[in-house]
């Protein structure tokens, strides 16, 4: 486990382009956290070290946006609208044995689906205005080098 504290919102995208170096596809990032915890800020931070140029916006209605023309696709996905179940129906597993890098936003409402390896990222505000404390965890022995880099 790797914990990290944050003042501003640039120094958390900057954790996840530095991330984003170290992915493959077929990876897949957790995220969760309160709302406005950092969740998308840290994707957008991910799309721009994977080199993708287009604008992350919040998949809350929308529930899965796909991002081409990076080095992998990035399939960001929030669950959010689906807590009283429904996941299992979206079909998730397609995308996380995919060609892309999948990032689940509130990946507690989606546990059952979620794949045995994975990056699990939990984002907490610690009561001074901007900042936050995130923890980086490998659930499965894929992301242990990963961690070791950061
Ligand atoms: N240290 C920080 N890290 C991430 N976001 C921050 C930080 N400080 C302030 N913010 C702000 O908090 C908000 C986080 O929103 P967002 O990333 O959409 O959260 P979530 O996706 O978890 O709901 C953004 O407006 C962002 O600019
Ligand atoms: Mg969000």
């Amino acid at each position: 486990m790797k914990q990290f504290i944050f003042d501003t919102p640039e120094q958390t995208k900057e954790l996840g382009q530095r991330i984003a170096q170290g992915l493959t596809a077929g990876d897949v990032l957790v995220l969760n956290g309160d709302l406005g915890a950092g969740k998308t800020t840290f994707t957008k931070g991910l799309a721009t070290g994977l080199g993708i140029t287009d604008v992350i916006k919040s998949p809350t209605f929308t529930i899965i946006r796909e991002y081409q023309g990076g080095r992998l696709p990035l399939y960001h996905m929030d669950v959010y609208r689906l807590e009283n179940g429904g996941a299992a129906d979206l079909g998730l597993d397609e995308y996380f044995e995919g060609d892309g890098v999948s990032v689940v936003e509130w990946a507690q409402f989606a546990e059952d689906e979620l794949p045995d390896d994975y990056l699990a990222l939990t984002f907490k505000r610690t009561g001074q205005d901007n900042q936050r404390q995130i923890e980086v965890v490998p659930k499965g022995g894929h992301f242990v080098a990963l961690m070791e880099e950061l």
